[in-house]
């Protein structure tokens, strides 16, 4: 059945032409890094349609200031933020900050600003925040995966007790956005089929911070903290850095206990991962590998035949350098020690409840038919499905009945996983997207945290999201 509901038919779409896959030597010119001073930041992000330099072509796509990625937003524990979104796209738009902890009342996707219009949000990181990797994008219901898979996401990055560590305090630190498109050879964005919109569309573009295969530097003797952003709509990543060890230091809401050595890292849309890799190796080029994943597409494509391939938002898995890693020679003689210790993650009390979202493929026609659920039914803007009590302990069975995978994501707290079918994890993290794979069970356990208000639940699938598969949760006193 599931197969019915998510093939179409096929249209004969040109494919982007792939560029040349050589590392390419030029650091993304003038990447925009909004700081803040004396415990502000005060900016403005344009969003705007228009041809912008995109992995050494010209691409006509969205952008916030003209970037893709946008500026990188730095901040920490107590700033005050005045952000003014100017909306110069032809459709409406908002702001999500994915990775904060603040009121929804302030980071509220159900906020419209239409287009030509401008909107200033204000807020103030909490003085006890952790110390984070997070990301901005709009959040516009039925628009989120055009607008993201158009180019709109920019890292935001929080500072805390973390940075104070010694070891990381002499690290050596980069930003890897990754992002898809699918793109003519004129660099005009592609109708997106609707076949690939219903799996979720993927292009065969593969960018990191707006560059094919970019070269980040790794000082020999020297230590890299990565700061991984999946900014992709769909897209999941499974990355491998082959012949050199890395360690995985922290998740999407923040550092874990000790740095723990990693294979293959796997990020999930909206997912963050920050490592940390000692130039200790001999020196030379190593690749970070994008290896082939099939998040439950791969029968389809098979039973569909290569004409699949034809249709743009469907890409073939294979895998691909996303970035290299270059050593360069530094003063310094002895490696740089890893941190025993990062910061403890303290496991969650006992929940006071335990509940179960179901995350299907079916119609819910109060909604209108979209062809994706949670429990049963699909997003209804003003329809809460779920009633919170502040301050209280969930434990949240979230099933996957379907065959494709959906990573599962949560605004506003963080939470922790406690179990993925019926086994517990064993390493404590703070969360908030959770690779969920076809038919996996997974158990995450959240409290929630200072603050009241209607906040969300989605499939970080976003096209799935904007196909319903996204809930509304009421926190209340
Ligand atoms: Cu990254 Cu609801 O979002
Ligand atoms: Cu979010
Ligand atoms: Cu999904």
């Amino acid at each position: 059945m599931k197969r019915r509901t998510l093939l179409g038919l096929a249209a004969a779409m040109p494919v982007a032409t792939l560029l040349s896959q050589c590392a390419s030597r030029r650091q993304s010119p003038s990447w925009q890094r909004l700081k803040s001073q004396n415990g502000r930041l005060d900016l403005s992000l344009k969003a705007q349609a228009g041809p912008i330099q995109l992995a050494n072509q010209q691409a006509n796509l969205l952008s916030y200031n003209g970037q893709v990625p946008g500026p990188i937003l730095e901040l920490r524990g107590g700033d005050r933020v005045r952000l003014t979104l100017d909306n110069q796209l032809s459709a409406p738009t908002n702001l999500h900050y994915h990775g904060l902890h603040i009121s929804p009342d302030i980071d509220n996707v159900f906020r419209e600003i239409p287009p030509g219009e401008k909107y200033r949000y204000e807020f103030e990181v909490p003085q006890d925040h952790p110390a984070i990797t997070g990301w901005y994008h709009p959040h516009y219901h039925l628009m989120v995966a055009d607008q993201v898979f158009g180019g709109l996401a920019g890292p935001l990055i929080i500072r805390g007790e973390l940075d104070e560590i010694p070891e990381l305090q002499q690290a050596t630190e980069a930003i890897l956005v990754l992002q898809d498109f699918a793109l003519d050879d004129s660099g005009e964005p592609l109708a997106i089929h609707p076949l690939a919109e219903r799996w979720g569309r993927e292009g065969d573009l593969l960018l990191g911070n707006g560059q094919q295969n970019p070269v980040i530097e790794l000082p020999q003797n020297g230590l890299l903290r990565l700061r991984l952003i999946n900014a992709s709509a769909s897209r999941i990543y499974q990355l491998q850095l082959p012949e050199h060890p890395w360690y995985l230091m922290a998740t999407d809401r923040g550092a874990i206990a000790e740095p723990r050595e990693l294979e293959t890292l796997t990020l999930s849309p909206g997912e963050r991962a920050e490592l940390l890799i000692p130039g200790d190796r001999p020196p030379g080029n190593y690749a970070i590998e994008s290896l082939p994943y099939d998040r439950g597409t791969g029968e389809m494509m098979a039973a569909f035949g290569e004409q699949i391939f034809q249709m743009s938002g469907v890409v073939q898995p294979r895998q691909q350098t996303i970035a290299t890693l270059r050593y360069v020679t530094s003063d310094r003689s002895e490696p740089l020690p890893l941190p025993k210790q990062l910061l403890p993650v303290d496991p969650l009390p006992s929940p006071s409840r335990t509940r179960e979202f179901l995350l299907d493929h079916g119609l819910d026609f109060e909604a209108g038919v979209t062809g994706f659920t949670i429990n049963g039914k699909s997003f209804m803007a003003g329809r809460v499905n779920t009633q919170v009590k502040l301050g209280e302990t969930e434990d949240w069975r979230i099933i996957n009945k379907a065959s494709l995978d959906h990573p599962f994501h949560l605004h506003t707290n963080r939470f922790q996983v406690v179990s993925r079918n019926g086994k517990p994890e064993k390493n404590l993290a703070w969360k908030d997207t959770v690779a969920i794979a076809g038919y996996e069970t997974v158990t995450l356990r959240v409290r929630f945290d200072d603050f009241v208000g209607k906040t969300v639940y989605h499939c970080h699938i976003l096209d799935h999201e904007d196909y319903g598969m996204m809930g509304i949760v009421e926190i209340n006193v």
